[in-house]
């Protein structure tokens, strides 16, 4: 894209801010509690820091790896989010196309505003379903069952969500899914027509996967009752690759190897969850250490950058997911703003390892 404005995550935040209506912006954007949690993790990233190492040859170098033994062309890939119709019409479908460009994980959320079904054909295949347990427990095995007719081979149990956290940002502009329209609403979206007129010429999006006989998604019914024996239902049931998401501490970590889980995501769910938490990027190298070098380890919340993502792996990860700049990136250029802000990614994290003198994302993880 020749006149993008997108040159940083930061780019893509400023530009989605001002297009589109404040209850969505803050929805995406917002953290749980006075967002202390994000800001904790973010300092703690911004505090590590990379070597630079020199006089190497570092001419030819790969972003490539793979995952559960698939190759995938970067080592970072799209988590899941519900909604994501939200920040643009076709958001859904714009990211999974670029997963299926660059063969890396789409994380399809529960509340996706698109039906899981549509979503991995976009994606090619690259798709893996992310699943919420709720209520009893007994329309979440269903779209287990919905999972797997669909082809989904990887399953992502969300663990960090008993309850949604409370999102002030949120809360005061009344957001609310299913999406419901009042006074504050209407004024809202007449300051951003943009936004309006496309999306909600469009229908206003919906989450797409509860929309079948027999089961109703209320995202304010507790999910609180998730225990270590649904997990196990759940792995016997589940001949796939299964997940756990939203894992910051080691003991947990290593009784979630024990129950045959198959890979770990340490993620403070973006700072939306547990104000108090610990920064995840900072439990990483404990995690790491608890599971062993060769278990599969995954971490997401707080990236805004290549350099990001190279930090992750330094300090233990062996996979990176980007959250909520992919959003922004959408509502500020459409799917053209999402490729400029990938390959913004790309090139931040490709020119930080010619500085750090080193060619293939398995030096980096030697740094640990
Ligand atoms: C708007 C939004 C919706 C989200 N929805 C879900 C979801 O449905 N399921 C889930 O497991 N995580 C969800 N997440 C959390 C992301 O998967 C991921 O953990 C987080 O966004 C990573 O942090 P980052 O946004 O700072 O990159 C959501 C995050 C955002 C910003």
């Amino acid at each position: 894209m020749l006149s993008s404005a997108i040159h940083s995550s930061e780019d893509a935040r400023r530009l989605a801010r001002r297009r589109l209506p404040w209850m969505v912006f803050d929805y995406i954007d917002g953290s749980a509690g006075a967002e202390v949690g994000a800001a904790r993790n973010r300092a703690a990233l911004d505090a590590l820091t990379l070597r630079p190492r020199i006089l190497k040859d570092v001419s030819e170098r790969s972003l490539a790896c793979s995952v559960f033994g698939r190759s995938t062309q970067r080592p970072f890939g799209i988590a899941p989010m519900g909604m994501c119709n939200l920040s643009a019409p076709g958001a859904d479908l714009m990211l999974a196309r670029l997963a299926a460009r660059y063969e890396v994980p789409l994380g399809v959320s529960t509340v996706a505003s698109t039906p899981m079904e549509d979503l991995i054909v976009e994606a090619e295949g690259h798709a893996w379903f992310q699943l919420y347990f709720s209520g009893d427990g007994s329309g979440t095995f269903k779209l287990v069952e919905r999972a797997k007719s669909a082809g989904y081979e990887t399953l992502v149990l969300t663990v960090d969500v008993p309850e949604v956290g409370r999102r002030p940002r949120e809360l005061r502009h009344g957001f609310r899914m299913p999406f419901k329209m009042g006074p504050k609403q209407v004024l809202d979206f007449a300051f951003h027509p943009r936004w309006s007129l496309s999306t909600l010429l469009r229908g206003k999006p919906e989450m797409a996967n509860f929309l079948m006989d027999g089961y109703d998604f209320d995202r304010r019914e507790s999910r609180a009752k998730a225990t270590w024996e649904i997990l196990a239902r759940l792995r016997d049931q589940w001949a796939g690759t299964l997940v756990v998401k939203g894992v910051l501490d080691a003991e947990d970590a290593l009784s979630l190897k024990s129950a045959g889980v198959d890979a770990i995501q340490v993620s403070s769910h973006g700072g939306r969850q547990l104000d108090s938490a610990p920064a995840p990027i900072a439990v990483l190298p404990e995690i790491r250490n608890a599971v062993g070098p060769e278990y599969p380890l995954f971490y997401d919340s707080g990236l805004r950058s290549g350099e990001d993502v190279l930090k992750a792996l330094a300090n233990g990860a062996d996979f990176a997911f980007f959250g909520r700049i992919l959003q922004f990136a959408i509502a500020a250029e459409g799917e053209e703003g999402l490729e400029q802000l990938w390959s913004v990614l790309s090139d931040e994290m490709s020119i930080a390892m010619a500085q750090m003198g080193v060619s293939s994302l398995d030096e980096v993880r030697l740094e640990t």
